[in-house]
């Protein structure tokens, strides 16, 4: 419920600014209250009348209004709402907010606010995936705007793929989670992701193929509950999530470090991809060919991260959650390294590579725990991790 909240409706110009007008009646519905802002190019999509009309307040759609600027000016307007939302954001107001401009209402209470952010991004799919577009979405879930879609499908210039606006009730949800309290609210979890690099010498590593994608995705959905999240990464291709506190690691033994300096923690995700073994012989120096002669590397084997922190005593996490990663006989290995590694679940998936899981946007997980095995189907990394993050909630409560 969204009762007593304010909600700083700016409707940018594009053909979904229709889905507007539902999401303003299910946002009052919920009990919150819309002060609404058009661009110029919104007006050209739907009616400021309709838009007044249902939010039940005037729209705001003038930076040199006088009239207005004497009741309530532009910077107080943008301090009044619990949260700004901007439906559908185009690619030309996400460029705007990215480059920090200031030339009309919108973008001027975009910078003039002290309140979250959050964007319904809507376009044609070319001008999604331009790098532009990719960049500025970049720069802005850097600054911590939260994000909602775009959704795959067909779109209205006849076009398929990424780029129309999630639907109201999807919007709705999000909002409901920023705003709302969350059944984590308070309680500290920590993630590792990534794969960990291991020195041969100053210019040489041993890495894994794990792109932080899921562990990126648990973080992300556990902050979305209410979670503080420490973030322990080593060097993962994926965009590190905002909102959360990230701690870049690089080798096995700094993921240990920093995961024993986030301790105490509620409940520990451990899905980095740790390399087992380190060089024990890396060089200070890079190492040169000599006449001919091949290198010999020696090994030694890294801390096992999971196992320590679930079997330390006192300040366990009351929720230890490992991966297994395994490219065959995936259900016994995983519930055999449950047993052996004393964590409390194990998330097992198989990485043999026609899964495309490593690597991929999709994930099929086994979840493991002391009741059994359940089968999860396979879903977006995404949707995986919403669903962790809520049995987590579940079991913490
Ligand atoms: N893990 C860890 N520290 C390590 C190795 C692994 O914390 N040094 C964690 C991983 O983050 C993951 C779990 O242990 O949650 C299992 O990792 P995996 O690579 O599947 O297992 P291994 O321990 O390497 O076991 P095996 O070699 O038998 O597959």
């Amino acid at each position: 419920m969204l009762a007593g909240k304010r909600i700083l409706l700016i409707i940018g110009g594009g053909i979904a600014a229709y889905k507007c007008l539902e999401l303003i009646r299910l946002l009052r519905g919920q009990g919150a209250s819309v002060t609404p802002v058009m661009t110029r190019a919104a007006e050209e999509f739907v009616t400021p009348l309709s838009v007044s009309a249902l939010a039940g307040e005037v729209v705001h759609r003038d930076l040199f209004d006088l009239t207005k600027e004497a009741e309530m000016g532009h910077i107080q307007l943008s301090r009044v709402a619990d949260l700004v939302v901007v439906a559908p954001a185009t690619a030309d107001l996400m460029a705007k907010m990215a480059q920090g401009l200031a030339s009309d209402l919108a973008s001027t209470l975009l910078m003039a606010t002290d309140t979250p952010v959050m964007i319904a991004p809507a376009m044609n799919v070319r001008m999604w995936e331009h790098p532009a577009t990719q960049r500025n979405l970049a720069v802005l879930q850097g600054d911590g705007v939260r994000v909602v879609g775009p959704d795959v499908g067909d779109m209205a210039c006849g076009e398929h793929g990424p780029g129309r606006m999630a639907e109201p009730a999807a919007v709705l949800a999000a909002i409901d989670t920023a705003l709302g309290d969350g059944p984590l609210k308070g309680r500290r979890v920590l993630v590792t992701s990534g794969p960990t690099h291991e020195p041969i010498d100053p210019v040489r590593y041993i890495a894994n193929r794990s792109s932080g994608a899921q562990g990126t995705a648990i973080a992300e959905a556990l902050r979305d509950l209410g979670a503080e999240v420490v973030f322990v990464t080593g060097p993962a291709d994926a965009a590190r999530p905002a909102g959360v506190q990230v701690v870049e690691v690089e080798t096995a033994r700094e993921m240990r470090e920093a995961v024993h300096a986030a301790l105490p923690v509620a409940a520990g995700v451990f899905a980095a991809a740790v390399a087992d073994w380190r060089v024990a012989t890396a060089s200070g120096s890079k190492i040169k060919k000599v006449n001919g002669a091949l290198p010999v590397l020696e090994f030694a084997e890294n801390p096992d991260i999971l196992a320590e922190v679930s079997q330390m005593g006192a300040g366990r996490p009351a929720l230890v959650v490992g991966f297994a990663a395994e490219t065959d006989d995936v259900e016994r290995h995983a519930t055999a390294k449950r047993q052996r590694k004393g964590c409390d679940w194990i998330v097992a998936n198989d990485v043999s590579p026609e899964t495309g899981i490593m690597g991929g946007s999709e994930n099929a997980v086994l979840l493991i725990t002391a009741d059994g095995t359940e089968t999860w189907p396979r879903a977006a990394k995404a949707e995986v991790a919403r669903r962790l993050a809520a049995r987590m909630a579940e079991a913490l409560r």
